[in-house]
């Protein structure tokens, strides 16, 4: 199902880059937690890439980092490859992966680590879980996990806006929507992992999680 979300318009340049608002938004304060917690490099897999913007920006500034961009819609393929021909040698061929279907990890083992940006909220309960289970299969030990979006916080939205998307979602689909915190922490916790949590602009959170 195709969701109507605030800025789902994506402008496009000729060569097939596409730009979404809000990855342009929030590039920088998200480069700026990955510059922070990771090491000077290895492999990190994205999960639900969209565009491709945050995949060419991150790779472009982290140079001891090899990109595994990959999304559940294969039209974004075209827009992804495009923004990584702007990072030439750092981006790999964007891969069809739906992280919401259990035992995706098997395919991807031993990474350094993975990030999410924006997806959580957008997937049922189950498939949220099995995102969370995932991630934390396929990176290594004293691998990264890394979680961004908008969460709920002690069972609430945290801004009259948050509520009205979160509501807008719920509309669209009564299985979707912001997923609460604590719950989230929790899990990630019981995979073994250390979780800590970044406030970030708009009252969104990333989740910076550590494989024990
Ligand atoms: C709001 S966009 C975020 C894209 C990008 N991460 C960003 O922040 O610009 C959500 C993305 O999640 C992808 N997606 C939705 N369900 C997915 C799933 N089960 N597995 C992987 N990607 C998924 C969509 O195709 C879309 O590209």
């Amino acid at each position: 199902m195709s969701l109507r979300l605030p800025d789902s318009g994506a402008g496009t340049t000729p060569d097939g880059r596409r730009h979404a608002p809000s990855a342009e938004r929030n590039a920088a304060p998200i480069l700026s937690v990955l510059r922070d917690v990771l090491p000077p490099g290895g492999r990190l897999l994205e999960l639900a890439s969209g565009t491709g913007q945050h995949a060419a920006r991150f790779a472009a500034d982290l140079a001891g980092w090899h990109w595994h961009p990959t999304d559940v819609n294969p039209e974004n393929f075209g827009s992804i490859a495009a923004w990584a021909a702007t990072s030439p040698g750092r981006i790999a061929a964007p891969v069809a992966l739906d992280a919401g279907q259990p035992g995706w990890a098997a395919g991807w083992q031993g990474l350094d680590a993975a990030l999410v940006v924006n997806l959580l909220h957008l997937i049922p309960e189950t498939a949220a879980i099995n995102v969370l289970d995932g991630m934390a299969a396929a990176v290594r030990t004293g691998g990264i996990v890394l979680i961004y979006g908008p969460f709920l916080r002690d069972g609430r939205p945290t801004s009259e806006g948050d509520a009205a998307f979160d509501a807008s979602l719920r509309a669209q689909d009564p299985a979707i929507g912001y997923k609460d915190i604590a719950r989230v922490t929790a899990h990630l916790a019981a995979r073994g992992l250390d979780v800590q949590l970044r406030e970030m602009p708009a009252n969104n959170l990333m989740i910076v999680a550590f494989k024990l």
